[in-house]
């Protein structure tokens, strides 16, 4: 191996072997969070393997904060010069809505406008922006966690998730992903703002308990944690390339960063590198 490389944690078994991050809040040329983003890339790059697919938890681009830059550019440069690396054909990429994403509806139509080809597989009225992709025995779900219908960031809805586990109760691993986390993370406990709205976040939580899934993944606050509740594993990865939010600035020992997963029929097995390719933390949990 290239010594230059980055050993990815590989299943033991068939399994998945898959990368997971989020939030650089870029696609403006010479932007801070631009070079942030293009260090993670690079040490990215050098994952040997290469992940079986990418899971993007969302605030990809700065969006709508940005007034000046008009969102379809924002998106022309994530995709076609920030990710151009990416080779999307081999390694797919599953992407998820966030408040800088898709903060309106007006953001939610260019969205569907870049991404022509996510699933038409969500809830009504959520068609290309929540949906479900089934990888042999891995199923994905994806959540909206900022539809304009619902009233925006900071909001999920489970009817639909619980349609989606049922029929695919057959599935051996669940996640769901989504942008922003129902358990709060590093103290930012202010709902709809930091984490899924109270009243939305308990019927959502036990859906996945319901139905056995083994994480949910999610991003919207600056930091690498995982916790568990009730045997569901919440794992947020904002490690992109913004270095703060709106009234939080990235919390003593968080870093820039990516995480890669291992998943077979005995573990989850996670690693994350922060932005020189060192690996930082690691985690395992029973499938
Ligand atoms: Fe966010």
């Amino acid at each position: 191996m290239d010594p230059h490389s980055i050993a990815a944690l590989m299943p033991e078994t068939d399994g998945h072997q898959f990368v997971f991050y989020g939030d650089c809040c870029s696609g403006i040329p010479g932007a801070p969070f631009a070079s942030n983003f293009a260090q993670v890339n690079a040490a990215l790059q050098r994952l040997q393997p290469q992940p079986d697919f990418i899971l993007f938890l969302g605030d990809h681009i700065m969006g709508a904060y940005a007034e000046e830059h008009d969102l379809k550019g924002q998106w022309r440069y994530w995709f076609e010069r920030e990710m151009a690396w990416l080779d999307a054909d081999r390694v797919p990429i599953y992407h998820t809505t966030s408040n800088h994403n898709t903060l309106n509806a007006a953001a939610e139509d260019v969205w569907r406008e870049v991404l022509p080809d996510i699933p038409d597989n969500g809830p009504p009225g959520q068609e290309g922006l929540s949906y479900w992709v089934r990888r042999d025995d891995l199923l994905l779900a994806v959540v909206n966690t900022s539809y304009s219908g619902l009233g925006g960031p900071g909001h999920v809805e489970s009817d639909w998730l619980h349609s989606v586990l049922s029929a695919h109760r057959d599935a051996r691993h669940k996640i769901v992903a989504g942008h922003h986390p129902a358990l709060p993370v590093n103290g930012y406990d202010e709902r709809p703002q930091w984490c899924i709205a109270r009243s939305e976040a308990e019927p959502f939580w036990q859906t996945l308990v319901q139905h056995g899934v083994l994480a949910y993944f999610c991003s919207h606050i600056i930091a690498f944690d995982v916790q568990e509740h009730q045997g569901v594993v919440q794992i947020c990865s904002g490690g992109a390339g913004t270095n703060y939010g709106p009234g939080g600035f990235m919390g003593a020992g968080e870093y820039h960063h990516f995480a890669q997963a291992a998943l077979d029929e005995k573990e989850l097995r996670l690693q994350t590198i922060d932005a020189d390719g060192r690996i930082r933390e690691r985690f395992s949990h029973p499938s």
